[in-house]
């Protein structure tokens, strides 16, 4: 997406770059409440009071987030399309998974790494792309998740619309990152822009193929959020089809991603095209609505690609055990989107690094509770189906939050 308007972000640039996986500690300072935000209490907790490095839970980065931004924005990052079924059963379909467990087994050791096109990844979760909203809290959203992906030893998705812009997110980094396309001109368009990709050194492109149409958020519409659809011309990525994909990738001479697939059929046709990565996602319910949830379309998808590329998913994905769900059905790794803008907008890149540090926290904790001791270990037979507790929301994973938005305090 792409904000209209131009409003002060939230957050302003982080001054140091965060170059280890140690621990991230950043002065409180660096994450200023927008000037736009209705009057602001003190947060019940005095979450105001933590550095973005000091945050204990995902929990509290949420919350942390929801003190902070201006209603209307919180509903744009966190709402979906339309009546919101599959925003919500992206949580109702991962919430109706338990997890088994085996005791007495050694985990004092527990390999959490994968690898993406050939790349490390120290944890098998990854900053998803959230185009224009990075913009939108923060001053140098593309560079500042880079790093902080980067320090924590995973990668990140640039969007088309991530700001400064897509060269600055890679020269912010050693490490090749991932470009994620939306088509917004003709041949020549994509030509220029995929040539600024390899020139920038990107490492590969994902095409993003379910938005050909702009899913009606109608928080957004509702709220008068200036949000525009999208930028540029539209009408070029709703006239997309397989063989546009084939010719993108010769062009950028870079692994392809196809991001958006939620069947089988589809998942077949992206390998035939030459997909290196299928990416299971629905936008985060923010494109079709009524659609399945993530999780529940993944197994097809694994089956139907069996083995040809690799598998990345996303969708709902809050928690730690969320990934391992994922992972048991088949994703190499899991892309997280709300809880990026979350943890950006409550503390600019250290909220990032440490939400990915907490991330990794909430596998590890999950697996070694779980007996499993890698990730290779994980298949559908540490799941089973049951019945979904309480009502899954966008907020449903962290019951303080859910308590803080339903009590409507800030
Ligand atoms: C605020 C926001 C902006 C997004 N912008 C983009 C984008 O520019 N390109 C894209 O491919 N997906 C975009 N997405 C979708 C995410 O990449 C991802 O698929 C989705 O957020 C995952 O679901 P989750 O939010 O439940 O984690 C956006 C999502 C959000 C929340």
């Amino acid at each position: 997406m792409a904000v209209a308007r131009k409003k002060k972000p939230v957050n302003k640039p982080a001054t140091k770059k965060t170059t280890s996986r140690k621990p991230v500690a950043k002065s409180a300072s660096a994450a200023k409440p927008a000037k736009s935000a209705a009057k602001k209490t003190s947060n019940p907790l005095g979450l105001e009071k933590k550095a973005p490095g000091q945050f204990d839970t995902l929990q509290e980065i949420a919350l942390a987030a929801h003190h902070k931004l201006p209603a209307p924005v919180w509903d744009h990052l966190m709402g979906g399309a339309d009546s919101e079924a599959t925003l919500r059963r992206n949580r109702a379909s991962l919430d109706a998974l338990a997890l088994r467990q085996r005791v007495l087994v050694d985990v004092r050791n527990i390999d959490l790494g994968t690898t993406l096109l050939g790349q490390k990844l120290a944890f098998p979760v990854f900053p998803a792309p959230v185009g224009g909203f990075l913009g939108k809290v923060h001053e140098e959203g593309g560079p500042a998740v880079a790093r902080a992906a980067v320090s924590r030893g995973t990668t990140a998705f640039i969007a088309t619309a991530a700001k400064p812009s897509l060269e600055a997110a890679q020269a912010a980094v050693k490490q090749k990152l991932i470009f994620q396309l939306y088509v917004r001109g003709d041949r020549t368009w994509i030509e220029g822009i995929l040539d600024r990709v390899s020139a920038a050194g990107y490492g590969a492109l994902c095409v993003t193929v379910d938005r050909n149409y702009y899913g009606r958020r109608e928080r957004d519409i509702v709220s008068g959020l200036p949000v525009k659809e999208g930028f540029g011309d539209q009408s070029f990525q709703a006239s997309l089809n397989w063989k546009d994909l084939v010719w993108m990738k010769a062009r950028v001479g870079l692994p392809l991603i196809a991001k958006g697939v939620a069947t089988a059929e589809d998942a077949e046709l992206a390998v035939e095209h030459g997909a290196d990565v299928v990416y299971v996602s629905n936008h985060g319910g923010r494109q079709l609505d009524h659609a399945q949830g993530s999780i529940e379309v993944l197994a097809e998808v694994v089956k139907a690609v069996a083995g040809r590329a690799e598998v990345l998913a996303d969708g709902g994905v809050q928690r730690g055990t969320d990934v391992v769900k994922m992972l048991c059905l088949g994703a190499r790794a899991v892309g997280v989107g709300k809880l990026l803008g979350l943890a950006l907008s409550a503390g600019g890149e250290a909220g990032v690094a440490r939400m990915l540090e907490l991330m990794e926290l909430e596998v590890r904790t999950a697996m070694g509770l779980m007996g499993v001791t890698s990730i290779k270990q994980l298949g559908p037979q540490w799941l089973r189906a049951v019945p979904i507790l309480g009502t899954p929301s966008s907020v449903s994973a962290y019951p303080l939050l859910e308590d803080a938005v339903r009590r409507n305090t800030r």
